[in-house]
């Protein structure tokens, strides 16, 4: 691809694990200046040509501090947010204490991050954020929780408001939506469910991290220009909206 994002400067949160990982690469094959940050634990085997910038977006101050130091580092061009956790907890044995948790890292986080790259992005009128949301958003889940659900279906929300407040300073902001994808977050499902999943998909299959990381990568360019406010589905099909 010609994505002509080279020498731009994009963090990827969470982009220690199967789809940051694939989004990083993707951008920085892109000839993009790459930031991975993610959990200490994740930011061991990373490509060396990487930055590591370790973060927890249980940390409020600590996701501030990590976008304003990669910022320091080279203005930001890009976020995308690939961090999250998954939850199969079904409806009665969730506690209050995991559903929070769950809402607080996928959601709360995410907006934590996207507010302050939008501190940071706004004076220079330039910038794109894509948040990583998930089909569960839109479906209610196959596997996942309600509480992944929720949180899911609230960044989807909260998309399309950033989306609503960033446009007209000149931030695009989008939201991708995959379906099953085969990371170390998917090895949380059962055989049978992913067997079911493959089965119930047109394509009959689940999808690289790589197809989302493309799709990002896209979003993340200029091609994408008049893309704004909207959710991209990756998922073979297996929901059409
Ligand atoms: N794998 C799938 O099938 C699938 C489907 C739909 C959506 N998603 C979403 O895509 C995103 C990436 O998932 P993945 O499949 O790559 O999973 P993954 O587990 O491989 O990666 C998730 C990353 O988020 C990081 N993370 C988790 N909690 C964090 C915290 N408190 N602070 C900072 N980083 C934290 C992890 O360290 C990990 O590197 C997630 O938001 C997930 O919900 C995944």
């Amino acid at each position: 691809m010609n994505l002509g994002i080279e020498g731009r400067h994009a963090l990827v949160l969470g982009g220690g694990g199967g789809i940051g990982r694939a989004v990083a690469r993707a951008l920085a094959q892109e000839g993009a200046r790459v930031t991975v940050a993610d959990v200490p634990g994740q930011l061991g085997d990373l490509d060396p040509g990487w930055d590591r910038q370790p973060f927890d977006l249980l940390d409020e101050p600590g996701v501030r501090a990590a976008l304003v130091a990669a910022d320091a580092r080279s203005p930001l061009e890009m976020l995308v947010n690939a961090a999250g956790v998954f939850s199969r907890t079904p409806l009665p044995e969730l506690d209050v204490a995991q559903f929070q948790r769950v809402l607080a890292v996928n959601l709360t986080g995410a907006f934590v991050a996207c507010q302050e790259a939008v501190r940071l992005m706004l004076p220079r009128r330039r910038g794109v954020i894509v948040n990583v949301a998930s089909l569960a958003g839109q479906v209610g889940g196959l596997v996942a929780g309600p509480d992944y659900a929720a949180s899911k279906a609230g960044l989807i929300g909260f998309t399309k408001s950033l989306a609503r407040y960033a446009g007209p300073h000149g931030i695009r902001v989008n939201v991708v939506n995959p379906g099953v994808v085969d990371t170390p977050m998917t090895e949380q499902w059962t055989p049978e469910a992913v067997a079911k999943v493959r089965e119930d998909t047109p394509l009959h299959r689940i999808a690289s991290a790589e197809e989302v990381g493309w799709v990002v990568a896209f979003l993340c360019s200029d091609h994408a220009g008049f893309l704004h406010g909207t959710h991209i589905d990756v998922n073979g099909g297996l929901y059409m909206d």
